[in-house]
């Protein structure tokens, strides 16, 4: 039976003009089976985040429903933990209490100290032995970010929902707490929902990667398994065929404009074969060769007319 499933979920909030409700994405299904770590990527304000809200039970669908594990959602609930971008710890508590507060919410007959010892297992995890004491303001927002993932991983919850948890991270932190991320999957193997604008990160972690079209009326439009052996490492992975790959691809389905330009058409432009990254070449202009840039420009505007052309 599957796991978690998204089940024709479709969500509209007021318009901003305050005239009628508008349809931010519509019949999103899909599903994770157990320990799956999915991803989902899509251009800002697609409704990745009101999906994942739907999940964690935060917000009502307008249409369809989600379970998991054979249960309708309709509340949010200690068996879904999120880890949000601005970390969302109680500021009044230090290191260890905010995350021996889920702890003891999730175990209730815990006694003091089988409850500690499991708390300290997770802060040892994550790397923050001796910041036991300090207070939310007194870490840095990787430490910040740290504790986040310590508390939704001790709570052992039937599924993590992770919405870009290290996008307030700056980039030499992010690579190591990816990399704290992986390991502590590994050893879990928890079933995991991400929301990424990063597809490097999308590609490290991923099973499978779910691109989202952009709003209004978004869809899903495709999803990609990342068939890359584990353990993945950011040094290793680079290495790989299939990375390249799934790189040029999801670049392509992002760049091109998700609307216009399905991932598989993209796969088949040139420009792409010849290992060229638009927004790439487009930065470094200077760089590709005149010949090689017409190419790569007629290419997509034929891509772009041809899909005019479709009703
Ligand atoms: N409570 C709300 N009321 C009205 N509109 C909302 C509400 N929450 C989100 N929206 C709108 O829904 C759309 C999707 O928002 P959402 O935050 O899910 O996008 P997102 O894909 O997560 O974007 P980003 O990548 O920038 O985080 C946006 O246009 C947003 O303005
Ligand atoms: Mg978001």
């Amino acid at each position: 039976m599957t796991y978690l499933q998204i089940d024709r979920v479709t969500k509209f909030f007021p318009s901003h003009n305050g005239r009628g409700e508008v349809c931010i994405f519509r019949d999103i299904s899909f599903s994770i089976e157990k320990g799956e770590f999915v991803t989902m990527v899509g251009h800002s304000g697609c409704g990745k985040s009101t999906l994942l809200n739907i999940i964690a039970g935060l917000e009502a669908p307008s249409a369809g429903s989600v379970c998991l594990d054979g249960q309708r959602i309709d509340g949010p609930g200690l068996d879904r933990m999120v880890v949000f971008q601005n970390f969302a710890l109680m500021p009044w508590l230090n290191v260890f209490e905010n995350i021996e507060l889920a702890v003891r919410a999730a175990n209730p007959r815990w006694n003091g100290k089988q409850a500690a010892g499991y708390v300290q297992r997770y802060i040892d995890m994550v790397g923050l032995k001796g910041e036991e004491k300090k207070k939310p303001a007194a870490l840095s927002g990787g430490m910040r970010q740290r504790v986040g993932l310590a508390r939704a991983f001790s709570v052992k919850p039937k599924v993590l929902l992770l919405d870009e948890p290290f996008a307030q991270i700056d980039a030499l932190t992010r690579g190591v707490i990816q990399e704290e991320l992986v390991r502590m999957w590994m050893a879990m193997r928890n079933t995991v929902f991400m929301v990424t604008h990063d597809i490097d990160e999308a590609i490290l972690l991923s099973d499978r990667i779910a691109l989202m079209s952009d709003a209004p009326n978004a869809r899903l439009a495709e999803i990609v398994e990342v068939a890359i052996p584990r353990p993945r490492t950011r040094e290793t992975i680079v290495e790989e065929p299939e990375y390249s790959r799934i790189r040029r691809y999801l670049i392509a389905f992002l760049a091109g404009g998700s609307k216009k330009m399905t991932p598989s058409r993209a796969m088949e432009s040139p420009a792409l074969q010849f290992g060229f990254e638009p927004r790439r070449a487009d930065g470094n202009r200077r760089w590709v060769s005149r010949r090689l840039l017409r190419l790569f420009r007629s290419d997509f505007g034929r891509m772009d007319e041809a899909q005019q052309r479709e009703p």
